[in-house]
């Protein structure tokens, strides 16, 4: 009798365990976010709970990866960018950010909504200009093409470096030249020799869907022979991309 007695406050005490254990293990079945989780401008919304507290805590029912776990709800549904991946950061790799942007024709519209349209960090707290520290932060002349000296290749915008690239050719030589012989001419309008110079990224002309840089007609740009017909040079026939 005392054994049974026994195996029974045994198999009570240890189903109350299991099932207290299970219930830990199994929060979701009456699990539900605050109601204004998904108001962007409660004190609740997701979005600043995360950046207060990090992710992390997320990783329990959303899964590891954050793409829905046991919750069923990823967070790529709605941030296809999203939490953004260890590579995002890394400048080699094919998810670099930089790499995302020039995928959607150098658009930074989707960065907005969450670092604001400043880019100064908006809710997110993580400013571009951390990066970015030139005057119009991602937006500054030299993030896409160029590089310190000024915005002319190298780099292009395919980062290559080398004059040989049709995309680079003699630039660098040309802007020296210019600058130096001709006293209207800077660093800072220099490039309308040969293009319509944009005021900022946005200007009609700049970024747009024709697969390479307008070069001003007026000057007869072959991309075949990579000369100028109507250029300085004279009867002298300069290549851009083999200038010597
Ligand atoms: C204990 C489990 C659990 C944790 C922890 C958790 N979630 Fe959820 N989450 C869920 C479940 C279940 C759903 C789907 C049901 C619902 O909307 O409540 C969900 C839904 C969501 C939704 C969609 C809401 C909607 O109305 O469409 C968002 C956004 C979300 N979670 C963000 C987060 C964030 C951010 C964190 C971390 C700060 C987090 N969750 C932590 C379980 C969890
Ligand atoms: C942690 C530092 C860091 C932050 C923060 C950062 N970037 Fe960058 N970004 C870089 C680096 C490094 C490069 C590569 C620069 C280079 O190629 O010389 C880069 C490149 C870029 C490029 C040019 C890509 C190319 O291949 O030419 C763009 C556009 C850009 N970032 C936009 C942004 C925007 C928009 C934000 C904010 C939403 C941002 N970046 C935040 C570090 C950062
Ligand atoms: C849904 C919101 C959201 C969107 C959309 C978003 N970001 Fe972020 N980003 C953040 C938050 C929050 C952080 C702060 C650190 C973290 O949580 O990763 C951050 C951090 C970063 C960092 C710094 C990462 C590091 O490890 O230092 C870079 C760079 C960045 N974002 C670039 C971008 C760019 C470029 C875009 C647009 C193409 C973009 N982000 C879109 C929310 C977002
Ligand atoms: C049902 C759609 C939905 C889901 C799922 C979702 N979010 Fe969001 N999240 C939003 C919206 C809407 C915003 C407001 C910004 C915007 O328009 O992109 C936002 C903003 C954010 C922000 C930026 C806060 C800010 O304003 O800078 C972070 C960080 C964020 N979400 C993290 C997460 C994480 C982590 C998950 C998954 C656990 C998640 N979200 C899942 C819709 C969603
Ligand atoms: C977000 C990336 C980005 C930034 C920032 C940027 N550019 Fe560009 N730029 C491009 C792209 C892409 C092209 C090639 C456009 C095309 O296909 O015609 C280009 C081309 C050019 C050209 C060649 C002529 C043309 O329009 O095709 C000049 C000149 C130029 N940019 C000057 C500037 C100046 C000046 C700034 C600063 C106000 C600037 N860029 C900032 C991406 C950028
Ligand atoms: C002597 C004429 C000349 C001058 C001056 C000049 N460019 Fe160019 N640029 C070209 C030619 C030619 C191309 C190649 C066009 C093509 O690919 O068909 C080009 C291409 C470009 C490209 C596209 C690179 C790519 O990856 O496709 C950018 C960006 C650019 N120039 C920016 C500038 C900027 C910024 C300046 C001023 C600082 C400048 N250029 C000055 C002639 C010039």
């Amino acid at each position: 009798m005392k054994t049974v007695y026994l195996t029974l406050v045994f198999l009570t005490v240890s189903g109350l365990v299991i099932l207290c254990c299970s219930r830990d293990k199994e929060p979701l079945v009456s699990y539900t976010h605050p109601s204004s989780w998904m108001n962007v401008k409660s004190d609740e919304f997701h979005g600043k709970k995360v950046v207060e507290i990090s992710y992390s805590s997320c990783k329990s029912c959303h899964g590891t990866s954050l793409d829905g776990g046991k919750s069923g709800v990823s967070c790529f549904k709605c941030h296809q960018i999203y939490p953004h991946s260890s590579k995002w950061v890394e400048l080699a790799s094919a998810g670099f950010h930089g790499n995302y942007i020039r995928g959607e024709n150098w658009s930074m519209q989707d960065c907005k909504p969450c670092h604001g349209n400043d880019y100064r960090g908006g809710q997110s707290q993580k400013s571009c200009y951390d990066c970015h520290t030139g005057s119009q932060g991602p937006e500054t002349c030299n993030v896409c093409h160029g590089s310190q000296a000024n915005a002319a290749p190298p780099e292009d915008l395919n980062n290559r470096t080398s004059t040989s690239e049709i995309t680079i050719g003699a630039h660098q030589i040309m802007i020296s030249n210019f600058v130096a012989t001709n006293e209207n001419l800077t660093i800072k309008n220099v490039c309308s020799v040969c293009h319509q110079l944009p005021g900022s990224i946005s200007q009609a002309g700049h970024i747009d869907t024709t697969p390479h840089a307008e070069v001003l007609s007026s000057l007869g740009w072959d991309r075949n022979k990579r000369t100028c017909a109507n250029s300085c040079h004279g009867e002298e026939e300069h290549v851009w991309n083999n200038f010597k």
